[in-house]
């Protein structure tokens, strides 16, 4: 084919193709220009009536005039009436599973980049960017595919200067970047343009608010941009973060300039299976509510506050070192090197406070046996001959500590547990932690998930992890001091000294711990003045327990703290 014969070729898929290889060929860098309707058209793509639903949020995003029916959509997903009058420059999309949402976005990316103009604002060599992040690599995969597959149109092709792995860079001084979340690689950007996808399922590893940190970071760098477009888009999760931060303020707000659309996956996408969405209900409808009906779950909470960690943990103490005579106990949370981190924690007890004095984490790959040899290493230099650990794995903990003659005993209190007995420690201010931002993060994410009629539990949020707030918690609930006893599953903590009345109040169901397995681990336990089981309150009364030091597990449980 000819040159002459390529650029016809290119006229009859669109005016656009046309104009912008002349204007490349003439080494000029305009953008397309035109409307996200005319892109679309251009490029053959979403012209089905399937996707009708997302023209009406496009068409309020970009305020291009709407039809009858795109207008009722507005208003059904908007909970507002009238659509902006002017484009808004950041919009919320809370929608399920499969609703389209990464492909939206991704074309919502391509948009920005190609078609407007940002001259004006870039000096010369500056490059603008349309910053795309996804939550993960699949994710950020997902997306790179969607927008590599539209720069590929020979509408928009002539447009690009280089495909690089994670971007796309277009001649007119603008590109398209693809990340998973992660504040660094926001930091340094002209931003144009951000498309946020699954943002409620950004990772609080290293960050306890991924989501408000990149957005703090995001913005200003759009803000110098006229036109710049901020659209984040997400299936719903527990109501936390910024979705449902936005979604509260916004949603249905006719006055306000940010635009917020929420709508069940097949109202979206009308093509997707109705089975399939039965089927997720029946499975767990908790679950499917969120992921094909957007909507925010109620059953998963928030465990422990950001703020409560920051205010236990003391400011620049990394590790402490071992001391004499000071009785320490460890905890460690094993695995076999595939998957998972393998983590240790040391804490004791100082001024009523369980203080955490070592965190150490194996991320694999490594060699089980390699990091019990030097894990046992670390807990003879403080003093220990012992180690309390997860029940994973069943037995091979115990023999590979025995061969370093460390006795691994199986925590009495699963995981979960640990957690809610951390919980009125750390609110109380009786631990304090190191300045480890991964533990602190750690312990932020974690949440608490109700199971209908049955106990709740606490966990690492979908996609997280929990190694170091593991052990973290094993060391300390072990260490926390004998005389401050901690009351389980009242959400609070009290100082019960002799002869102190305890306050009364209602239980929380999901709070219920068993009573053997507090005993068995060596807590303390009241009886009369705590709940062993969900739903009766607590009885006023004297107390008249004697408390055990935690790491003297009573031989007889029937002994234990009876009047
Ligand atoms: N409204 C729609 N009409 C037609 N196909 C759709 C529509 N929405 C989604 N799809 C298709 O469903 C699949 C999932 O889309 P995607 O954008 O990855 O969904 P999400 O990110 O919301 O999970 C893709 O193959 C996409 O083309
Ligand atoms: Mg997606």
């Amino acid at each position: 084919m000819s040159d002459r014969e390529r650029m016809r070729e290119l006229a009859r898929r669109g005016g656009h193709a046309k104009a912008a290889k002349l204007r490349a060929a003439r080494g000029q860098l305009e953008p397309l220009g035109g409307t996200i309707r005319e892109l679309a058209a251009a490029l053959g793509a979403f012209q089905e009536p399937s996707w009708a639903r997302w023209w009406a949020f496009l068409g309020a995003l970009f305020a291009l005039p709407l039809e009858a029916g795109e207008r009722e959509a507005f208003r059904r997903f908007t909970g507002r009436d009238a659509p902006p009058a002017a484009p808004t420059g950041e919009a919320w999309v809370i929608a399920g599973r499969r609703a389209g949402k990464s492909r939206i976005a991704a074309l919502v990316a391509a948009y920005l980049a190609a078609c407007r103009d940002y001259r004006a604002v870039l000096s010369p060599g500056e490059r603008g960017v349309v910053m795309a992040l996804a939550a993960d690599r699949a994710q950020a995969r997902v997306i790179l595919g969607y927008v590599k597959a539209l720069f590929a149109h020979p509408t928009l092709a002539p447009l690009v200067a280089r495909r690089l792995r994670d971007s796309v860079e277009l001649r007119t001084g603008v590109a398209v970047e693809v990340h998973t979340a992660s504040y660094r690689s926001t930091r340094g950007y002209t931003a144009v343009g951000a498309v946020l996808d699954e943002i409620a399922f950004w990772p609080t590893d290293e960050s306890a608010n991924p989501d408000a940190e990149i957005l703090a970071a995001v913005r200003p760098a759009m803000a110098t941009v006229p036109g710049a477009v901020l659209l984040a888009i997400s299936t719903p999760y527990a109501p936390r973060g910024e979705l449902y931060r936005a979604w509260e303020r916004h949603y249905g707000r006719a006055e306000s300039d940010v635009l917020v659309w929420r709508a069940a996956s097949r109202d979206m996408n009308p093509g997707l299976s109705a089975g399939v969405v039965a089927r997720a209900y029946e499975d767990d409808p908790a679950a499917a509510a969120a992921e094909y009906g957007a909507e925010f779950r109620r059953d998963v909470q928030a465990f422990l506050d950001a703020e409560a960690v920051r205010a236990v943990t003391v400011p620049g103490r990394r590790e402490l070192a071992p001391q004499r005579s000071v009785a320490y106990v460890a905890f460690a949370d094993p695995s076999g090197g595939s998957a998972d981190s393998f983590t240790l924690a040391i804490a004791h007890v100082a001024g009523g406070r369980a203080v955490l004095d070592v965190v150490r984490e194996r991320r694999p790959p490594f060699s089980p046996d390699d990091v019990v040899r030097e894990y046992a290493e670390v807990l003879a230099a403080y003093g220990l001959a012992r180690v309390t650990g997860d029940r994973y794995g069943g037995t091979w903990p115990a023999e590979r500590f025995q061969v370093h003659g460390i006795r691994y005993e199986p925590s009495a209190l699963p995981k979960s547990d640990l957690y809610r007995a951390l919980l009125p420690l750390v609110n109380a201010g009786r631990v304090e932690l190191l300045d480890d931002r991964r533990l602190g993060a750690q312990l932020a994410g974690l949440e608490r998930r109700v199971a209908r009629g049955g106990r709740d539990s606490v966990d690492h949020p979908p996609g997280g992890r929990d190694d170091r707030a593991n052990a973290a918690a094993g060391a300390l609930v072990l260490a926390a001091p004998a005389r401050a006893p901690f009351l389980f599953g009242s959400g609070g903590s009290y100082r019960l000294d002799r002869d102190e009345e305890p306050r009364v109040e209602e239980p929380d169901p999901a709070d219920a711990l068993d009573a053997d397995a507090l005993r068995r681990a060596g807590g303390v336990w009241f009886p009369g003045e705590a709940w062993p089981t969900a739903g009766e309150p607590v009885e006023r009364g004297r107390f008249t327990g004697d408390p055990r030091p935690p790491l003297e597990p009573p031989k007889d449980p029937d002994a234990d703290g009876g009047p």
